[in-house]
């Protein structure tokens, strides 16, 4: 049973997924989060997991990851998993956890990276949008992408019924993909999302 932390930034529903999902191949022994207050802390500590927050004001990015980095290998973390955490990692920090640290992003990657994804999908008029799941380098949302599942953009869509279909389907594809890294079924050899045979 690999030993998972949930790096968050805000309410957590992916988070919860993750929690409600759990299985014999991982447990979430930690929940980071940079911002105090944030819900998914509430989320994780009803489900009596250990919650620790970093804050990252007045810090540098290198010193505010070396902080994170030292909780994480503490807790004996042995998946990193990015849950809606809002902070962009330093180098070090990334292939320090390479192979072990993936995110979750509301767009069908390659396409739409970064930031107010729904709102430039539907500008395109795009038929259809999803969510990734990737392992994590240090190019922002550019890591390999280890599943991915799609959803119709219907002209009617506004940013907020877009990103609400979306949020259904990561809260499914979240844990199935976690599930695969933590058996071993996927990993990450030469820049590639590799699938055991
Ligand atoms: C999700 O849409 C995820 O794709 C993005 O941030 C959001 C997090 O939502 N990276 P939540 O905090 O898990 O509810």
């Amino acid at each position: 049973m690999k030993r998972v932390a949930v790096l968050i930034s805000g309410r957590g529903s992916n988070l919860g997924a993750l929690i409600d999902a759990a299985d014999a191949s991982y447990k979430i022994i930690l929940v980071l989060s940079n911002v105090e207050g944030a819900g998914g802390l509430e989320r994780a500590k009803a489900a009596g997991i250990a919650t620790q927050v970093v804050p990252h004001a007045g810090k540098t990015r290198e010193s505010f990851d070396t902080e994170m980095d030292t909780a994480l290998r503490t807790a004996g973390a042995e998946l990193v998993v990015l849950a809606g955490f809002m902070r962009i990692l330093s180098d070090g920090f990334v292939r320090g956890w390479e192979g072990k640290l993936i995110n979750i992003h509301p767009s069908l990657l390659p396409a739409y990276k970064g930031i107010k994804v729904h709102e430039r999908v539907i500008e395109a008029r795009e038929a259809l949008s999803g969510a990734s799941v990737h392992f994590v380098v240090p190019e922002l949302d550019a890591g390999p992408v280890i599943a991915q599942a799609s959803v119709p953009v219907h002209p009617s869509d506004t940013p907020q019924t877009l990103a609400d279909r979306i949020l259904e389907i990561e809260h499914k594809l979240y844990p199935e993909a976690l599930k695969l890294l933590a058996r071993d079924e996927v990993k990450l050899q030469n820049g590639l999302a590799v699938f055991a045979a």
